[in-house]
């Protein structure tokens, strides 16, 4: 063998050895990585629903076709699929909502999609569970425009074609057409809007699901702290915190009026602009951002958060990785929200 060749292959070897050895300490930071992850978030479970709150079929298909149909509010042009868009992974794009008779509601539409992971709803907290969310939006201003749950039921009643579906998934009641029934069918439905992502693959085990950038964020967002309130299975609604924990939020976010946040609905100091800490799956998916989508983009609002909750200014670089990480986190729509169902006829009697 010439002596070149001796070297050259003692070279070969020597590069492949450190290459080997790269990688093994790859492999650890990514198993520590990955350890440390499953410690923190949890994957999506195969439904929301409980016992109390069964997502049986009938309520399911029932609440689905009350969700698309936009004839039972005050003036039949607006469903809950009017400011939860399917095609806008259940948001609206505004930075606040347009709703009933164009009355602006004081606040963005988050999405209605792994909702049920929340430990309560709407941005101040002040709306129980998703059957709650219901029941209170079949006679908001915004969402409805009817006075009170009988002008509601009146309406529905009116539609001939929901009389069996209702009595389907409410087979042991005389009178299944109820507000409380109506929030618990919308809610069965919503119970079923999961949206399974790579980080779920990830969280089960295979670390390849992420992209090295991915993964980096992923590492940033535990290290620098992001994790502490954004966590669990939703990757945040989890608590409640204080927007604006070194900085008052609209320094950063150049919000136009200063929502007081769950102070509105306590009256409780201790609650001045504090919110929920909101769950990330799909962020990348539903701009603006913030309780008043005061935000455009992903970048900036990783920005600002890093400013006002963290007190620091995170490098570009860092705030690009955060976001590949976030963008992970956008899942699967289910087949059952990507299209509307057929609505049932009203064409035997017309209430209105
Ligand atoms: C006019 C637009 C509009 C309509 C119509 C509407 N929503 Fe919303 N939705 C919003 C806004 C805005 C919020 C945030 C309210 C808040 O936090 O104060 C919201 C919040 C929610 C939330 C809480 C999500 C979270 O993460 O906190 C759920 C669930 C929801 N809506 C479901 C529904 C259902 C079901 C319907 C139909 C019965 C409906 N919405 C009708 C705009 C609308
Ligand atoms: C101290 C708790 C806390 C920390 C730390 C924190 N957040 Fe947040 N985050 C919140 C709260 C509360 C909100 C809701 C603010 C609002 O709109 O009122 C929020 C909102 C967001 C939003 C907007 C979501 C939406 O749908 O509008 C993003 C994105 C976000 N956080 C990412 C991050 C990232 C990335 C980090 C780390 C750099 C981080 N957060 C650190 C509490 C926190």
């Amino acid at each position: 063998m010439k002596r070149e060749t001796v070297a050259g292959t003692a070279m070969l070897v020597t590069a492949l050895l450190v290459a080997a050895v790269s990688e093994r300490l790859h492999a650890e930071d990514d198993a520590a990585l990955l350890k440390q992850a499953q410690a923190l978030f949890k994957p999506l479970p195969q439904t929301m629903g409980t016992p109390d709150f069964p997502t049986t079929p009938a309520r399911v298909a029932l609440g689905r076709m009350l969700f698309f149909d936009p004839r039972w509010t005050l003036e039949g042009n607006v469903s809950c699929a009017t400011c939860h868009q399917p095609a806008l992974y259940g948001t609206d794009a505004l930075a606040k909502s347009i709703g009933v008779q164009h009355r602006t509601h004081p606040r963005n539409a988050p999405t209605v999609l792994n909702a049920g992971l929340s430990f309560v709803q709407h941005w101040w907290g002040d709306r129980k569970n998703l059957e709650d969310q219901v029941e209170q939006a079949l006679i908001g201003v915004f969402s409805s425009g009817h006075p009170d749950p009988a002008a509601v039921t009146a309406r529905i009643e009116a539609i001939e074609g929901y009389a069996s579906p209702f009595r389907q998934a409410f087979a042991d009641e005389a009178k299944p057409i109820t507000s409380v029934n109506i929030g618990k069918a919308i809610g069965a439905y919503e119970r079923t809007l999961l949206t399974p992502s790579p980080f779920d693959a990830y969280l089960r085990g295979d670390t390849r699901a992420l992209s090295p950038m991915a993964r980096s964020g992923l590492q940033r967002f535990i290290t620098r702290g992001c994790a502490s309130c954004h966590d669990g299975t939703g990757i945040g609604g989890q608590m409640f915190q204080k927007f604006g924990v070194v900085e008052e939020y609209w320094k950063a976010t150049g919000s136009p009026e200063i929502d007081k946040g769950r102070f509105g609905f306590t009256k409780d100091p201790a609650d001045l602009y504090v919110f929920k800490v909101p769950s990330l799956r799909n962020a990348a998916m539903t701009p603006p951002y913030f309780h008043d989508g005061s935000v455009a983009t992903l970048d900036e609002a990783v920005k600002v958060m890093g400013r006002v909750q963290l007190g620091r200014t995170l490098p570009d670089a860092e705030i690009g990785e955060i976001v590949a990480f976030l963008g992970a986190l956008t899942g699967t729509l289910p087949a059952s929200f990507v299209s509307a169902p057929t609505l049932p006829s009203a064409a035997v009697k017309r209430g209105w």
